[in-house]
């Protein structure tokens, strides 16, 4: 069967190749779950992969096959698999358990190990392929009437664990009333958090470059009842003085010197959630004795998130649905760049690095 793959270590290597069909049978004791791929989507870690800034091919493999944003409907179950059923739409999740404790619990997200596993970024093969298996403790179901948007389940499940860590975290507080939230980045995991703040109720500003006339970007944030602001013309501090400092900060735009920039204007407090996976070697000067001060005198809080486990994946799903049915079709409006088969990802990259591209996709098979 067909397959994408780069050879990590050289920057724009990705090609097509041809890989065996896995089997059921070589996921153990009756938990084997066969899928067949019908949409992968990629993202910035793709990109960086394919630059070769990021990711590393499977032991004893010079390539790695690319893909951790699968959607699927199973084919094919083992005798031990009860949740699932031939015919049932299905995400998967992307880390796969190391030797850690955190790891035995479920919890490879937080593994405590240098060395993770995840399928299509690290050490494991992807998901950009025709099948794959996997086992049936990674295999989250997806609901049939809502397909249309089930390539959004990894990166819902990014965002899910994000604002769920945020929340257990400021428990340190004993009492906790966030009121202003600030998503810095319009890309996916931007938007969808928006929209999962929305639906917390909280005021959400989503800050990004791009101006708000004619973006779709704005229009979607505003579609989830936030506000959208372009920072062309405004700093961080002079939107904090307009709006108010934000209780809490959603990072995700992949670029960390922004990471470090909101630190000035997180309200006391408050906490900033790091999810910008940033595989170069920038350096950014900032205002350290200042940012440090107020970080101390004022109880605030920095958390890095990376992944979902199957639980997150679970309220991301739950969140897709709620905001399905609250804000119509705004959902699906993320889906900007669907790519018509394998055969065509000469295109994948360039639309990556399209600024207009929201969510791009692979139709691999027919739903
Ligand atoms: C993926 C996560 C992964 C992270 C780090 C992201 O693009 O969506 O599942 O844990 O990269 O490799
Ligand atoms: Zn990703």
């Amino acid at each position: 069967m067909k397959a994408l793959a780069v050879h990590p270590g050289t920057a724009h290597s990705l090609h097509l190749r041809e890989i065996a069909k896995p089997d059921l049978d070589s996921i153990p004791n009756g938990r084997g779950v066969l899928v067949k791929v019908l949409q992968v989507g990629v993202d910035a870690t793709d990109q960086e992969i394919n630059e070769a800034l990021y990711g590393n091919a499977p032991e004893g493999d010079d390539y790695l096959v690319i893909g951790h944003e699968v959607f699927g409907r199973v084919e094919e179950v083992g005798n031990a698999v009860t949740h699932v059923k031939p015919g049932d739409y299905v995400a998967c999740t992307v880390r796969r358990p190391g030797g850690s404790i955190y790891d035995h619990i479920g919890r490879s997200d937080i593994t405590s190990e240098e060395v993770y596993y995840e399928r299509g970024i690290n050490l494991l093969h992807g998901f950009m392929t025709e099948y794959f298996v996997d086992s049936a403790d990674f295999i989250v179901k997806f609901p049939e009437s809502m397909v249309k948007i089930g390539v959004l389940s990894e990166p819902v499940s990014v965002c899910a664990k994000a604002i769920e860590q945020a929340y257990i975290a400021q428990q340190r507080l004993q009492v906790w009333e966030p009121k202003k939230a600030w998503v810095m980045g319009a890309g996916q995991i931007g938007l969808l958090a928006t929209m999962m703040l929305k639906l917390k109720n909280l005021d959400v500003c989503t800050i990004a470059r791009s101006a708000a006339t004619n973006n779709l970007k704005a229009e979607i944030t505003e579609q989830f009842g936030a506000r959208y602001i372009s920072t062309q013309n405004q700093s961080l501090e002079e939107i904090a003085q307009k709006h108010g400092r934000p209780d809490l900060i959603i990072e995700a735009t992949g670029n960390s010197r922004i990471a470090f920039e909101c630190m000035n204007t997180l309200n006391l407090n408050g906490a900033l959630v790091l999810t910008s996976v940033t595989g170069g070697s920038r350096r950014t000067e900032i205002e350290s004795d200042r940012i440090n001060l107020e970080w101390v005198l004022g109880n605030k809080l920095l958390l890095g998130s990376v992944n979902g486990n199957f639980r997150h994946f679970q309220e991301g799903i739950a969140a897709l649905a709620l905001g399905d049915a609250m804000y119509p079709g705004v959902i699906e409006r993320l889906l900007t760049h669907p790519i018509d088969g394998m055969d065509h990802y000469d295109q994948l990259m360039p639309l990556l690095s399209d600024s207009s591209a929201l969510k791009v996709f692979v139709n691999i098979a027919q739903a």
